[in-house]
């Protein structure tokens, strides 16, 4: 069985201190759930801080970008290596708001995932359609355009560790969540994708994750689902309550 994630996309909120008051207060609530890969995603100044509360807990930490190169004249950038020496794990690669205003392409998330593999660290890899192209039936093709660019020349062995987060953009931040059944359904399409580029072994463990207004309502009906792994949340994991939730809900439906 794969092991379920709840990571928390903190987008751009939360400054330093109420960055430590909302980690204080997640550490305990979150502290007994154990089969569950617990992350947060602050904003690039609050890691450094972060990342020394988070030691020695179950709470993984995790950035939001990064930059592909390792350093140089690039103002304003930040590197994976930079990233690393702050304790973090993770990286969310193409979020939808990245794609949607600040030009991000297929080709620059694919740049970034080896930036990230290079260091030793995981990428979460974020797809999804519009809510334009899903009206015009486009949103399977969308999504594996969007995953096979994102994997382009990229071995097996190389993306073992990424985890791949499906987030229809109509869905984020709207309220408006997938049903399961519509996520499941792009879900297997991925993994299915994954079969066909690599191998069954590949998309068998393959995580991945949904994301788009997951609240502690909706997660139970997700999580169900055979091809979900987890979820990405933005509103809900900017509470420690709703967050804790989300993980506990999680831990309920794989135990
Ligand atoms: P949301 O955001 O949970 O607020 O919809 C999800 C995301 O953008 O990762």
């Amino acid at each position: 069985m794969r092991r379920p994630m709840i990571a928390g996309n903190w987008k751009m909120y939360k400054d330093v201190n109420e960055a430590a008051a909302l980690v204080a207060d997640l550490k305990r609530v979150v502290f007994d759930i154990d089969n569950v890969d617990i992350v947060v995603i602050p904003p690039f100044t609050d890691l450094s801080d972060v990342g020394e509360m988070l030691i020695e807990s179950n709470i993984a930490l995790g950035a939001q970008n990064c930059f592909w190169e390792r350093e140089g004249a690039f103002t304003g950038e930040i590197s994976a290596k930079m990233l690393k020496s702050v304790r973090c794990v993770y990286v969310t690669i193409g979020h939808s708001e990245r794609r949607k205003y600040f030009g991000e392409t297929d080709e620059t998330v694919n740049r970034r995932i080896k930036a990230v593999l290079d260091n030793g660290l995981v990428p979460i890899v974020c797809v999804g359609e519009t809510l334009e192209e899903r009206e015009n039936a486009r949103t399977i093709e969308v999504v594996r355009t969007q995953v096979s660019g994102a994997l382009k020349g990229l071995s097996e062995e190389y993306i073992e560790p990424m985890v791949i987060a499906y987030e229809p953009v109509w869905a984020i931040g709207t309220g408006r969540t997938a049903t399961p059944g519509q996520a499941q359904e792009v879900h297997a399409m991925i993994r299915g994708l994954l079969k066909e580029m690599y191998s069954s072994s590949l998309s068998e463990g393959k995580r991945i994750l949904y994301g788009g207004s997951v609240k502690p309502e909706n997660i139970e009906d997700l999580m169900k689902e055979e091809d979900i792994d987890g979820g990405l949340i933005g509103g809900a994991s900017l509470k420690a309550d709703s967050f804790a939730a989300l993980a506990q809900t999680t831990s309920d439906v794989y135990s």
